[in-house]
């Protein structure tokens, strides 16, 4: 039942962007972050600890079941992925006692004091070690025997994260299916999900989906940033829209569960972020990038809506990462992924807000007032025309020739009125409904030299490479991926599966 803890509709947060954590209720989508600690200067586990304490940190992910980060995670009311790491894999996946030993060392040792509610079974294996593969399930399985064994199943959900890799072609979302030498391995892997009720980890990078898109996509479609609606990126066959490219890339594992005919399994975002350094030709990894995608990141998740074919099931995320790792091997931008020093001050500090969005409420960090998508037309206009009569917006930017003429839609001039009107009237009263077609968004709508009201940033000049492709694109994730080596094995699936009915 965890992942409808996961889910519900309240939720509080106190943000320090961009490094902004929730202090949740325990309900709603949730933000939490992965550790990785390749790094050479790592801190005590008792100063990591610390350093997510000070941030308000809810929600982490380790990599496997470091003893050290498990007893200073204790009492904190932090909840705790750990990982079963590859190289564990195989005998876990071979061998029953072997997952008997695994959770017994690594998760009832530290229950309830640490408060562990996931096993990640593995990292990107599917992609990365193939040959592995046949054994995930069977890993999987065991290990969830033996939380069954320790009545812990209900607590402690058992999954795997992917990498966008499993889906071939993601775009659009609605044709994409996982590689079809997996179909098997993934059908017993939602089969494992759906009789578990555990969810699907997702690894959902928008940096690799448009550095290695060739330029197909806009950086604004990867930043979350809006887009003109002649540049809006919408599937043809669902006529669904897509604002972000994480969205699209979210509904991209709905649907590819949906071509094998599973619903109703919620995608958690196991990994995603984007790096603040790179090589020279990795211009894209800079720090404005960075605390841009991840602020974005961290309201869009927190704005609790599912992507647009799920709407009602939040997406919750892990940010990659804690901290910089500069042992990691590759380029210079997967060393470069962390939020915060060692220290515990943040990485990219220029921008320090605090909001508490159940109360609306921002001081620093503008809430803009936008028509609803859907918004019933006369409703709309109604609205539009009395903000700019009564309500005394200011409505020239929206005239013929003006600069928020374009797009010419009801939509887009009256989210102008009805934010101008917003901004100005806020203080005395003034509310963001207008019949109930109106919503606050914490994202700038300004684009191109069309600035809204309280914008902070200058957009003029922007120019956005117009969409003319959609095409494939496969992003890559971090680490090693050997694709194309995929050999599909044959499980005695449905023994197998009627032991995990339980
Ligand atoms: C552990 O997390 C679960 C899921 O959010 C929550 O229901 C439970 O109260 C937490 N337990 C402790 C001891 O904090
Ligand atoms: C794999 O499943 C997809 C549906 O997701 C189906 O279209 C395809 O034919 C299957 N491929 C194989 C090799 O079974
Ligand atoms: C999904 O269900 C439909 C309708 O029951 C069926 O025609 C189709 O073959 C199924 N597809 C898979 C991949 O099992
Ligand atoms: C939440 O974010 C999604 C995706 O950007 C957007 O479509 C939706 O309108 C937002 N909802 C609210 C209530 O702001
Ligand atoms: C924390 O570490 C960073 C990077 O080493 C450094 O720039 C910053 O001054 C340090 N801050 C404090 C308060 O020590
Ligand atoms: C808005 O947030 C600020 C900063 O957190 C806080 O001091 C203030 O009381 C809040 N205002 C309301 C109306 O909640």
């Amino acid at each position: 039942m965890i992942w409808e803890q996961m889910l519900p509709m309240k939720w509080r947060i106190l943000i320090f962007l961009p490094l902004l954590f929730i202090s949740s209720d325990a309900s709603g989508a949730f933000v939490g972050i992965n550790i990785g600690m390749e790094l050479t200067d790592l801190p005590s586990a008792k100063d990591v600890v610390e350093i997510l304490k000070s941030h308000h940190v809810t929600h982490v992910r380790l990599y496997d079941a470091d003893r050290h980060m498990l007893n200073a995670l204790a009492n904190t009311g932090i909840e705790v992925m750990v990982g079963v790491n590859n190289e564990e894999l195989l005998g876990i996946g071979k061998y029953p006692a072997a997952a008997a030993d695994w959770v017994n060392k690594n998760v009832v040792a530290y229950l309830p004091e640490t408060n562990i509610t996931a096993i990640a079974v593995g990292s990107e294996v599917l992609t990365t070690i193939p040959r592995v593969a046949p054994y995930l399930v069977w890993a999987m399985g065991h290990l969830h025997r033996a939380l069954v064994a320790t009545n812990l199943n209900f607590q402690v959900k058992v999954s795997s994260p992917h990498a966008m890799d499993i889906i071939e072609r993601p775009f659009p979302p609605s044709t994409a299916t996982f590689n079809p030498k997996m179909n098997t391995t993934m059908y017993l892997f939602l089969q494992f999900l759906k009789n578990t009720k555990s969810f699907f980890m997702l690894n959902a990078y928008p940096y690799y989906g448009y550095t290695t898109g060739n330029g197909i996509f806009p950086i604004d479609y990867a930043l979350f940033k809006p887009l003109a609606p002649s540049k809006q990126i919408v599937d043809s066959n669902t006529a669904l829209r897509y604002s972000s490219m994480f969205d699209a890339m979210v509904d991209a594992a709905y649907y590819s569960m949906e071509a094998l005919n599973f619903s109703g399994i919620p995608v958690v975002v196991t990994e995603s972020g984007w790096p603040s350094l790179g090589g020279s030709n990795e211009p894209d990894a800079t720090t404005e990038n960075a605390e841009i995608y991840v602020t974005n990141l961290i309201h869009r998740v927190l704005n609790n809506s599912g992507p647009p074919s799920q709407p009602q099931i939040p997406i919750s995320t892990y940010i990659y990462e804690l901290f910089n790792e500069d042992k990691r091997p590759g380029p210079l931008s997967e060393k470069n992924w962390g939020l915060f020093h060692t220290n515990g001050t943040a990485m990219y500090s220029q921008n320090l807000i605090t909001l508490d969005m159940e109360e609306g409420n921002s001081s620093d960090g503008v809430l803009f007032c936008v028509a609803k998508q859907g918004a019933d037309e006369s409703a709309l206009e109604a609205g539009l025309n009395w903000a700019c009569g009564p309500g005394k917006a200011s409505c020239g930017a929206i005239q013929e020739g003006q600069p928020c003429y374009q797009p010419n839609s009801l939509q887009s001039h009256a989210s102008y009125a009805f934010n101008d009107y917003y901004q100005r009237m806020r203080s005395s009263g003034g509310t963001c409904d207008f019949g109930g077609t109106a919503m606050t968004t914490p994202m700038d709508p300004s684009h191109g030299s069309c600035i809204f009201t309280g914008s902070s940033s200058s957009h003029s000049g922007r120019v956005i490479t117009p969409l003319t492709a959609y095409g494939p694109v496969s992003p890559t994730s971090r680490g090693l991926t050997l694709q194309n080596s995929w050999i599909a094995f044959y499980i005695p699936a449905m023994v197998f599966l009627l032991q995990l009915q339980q």
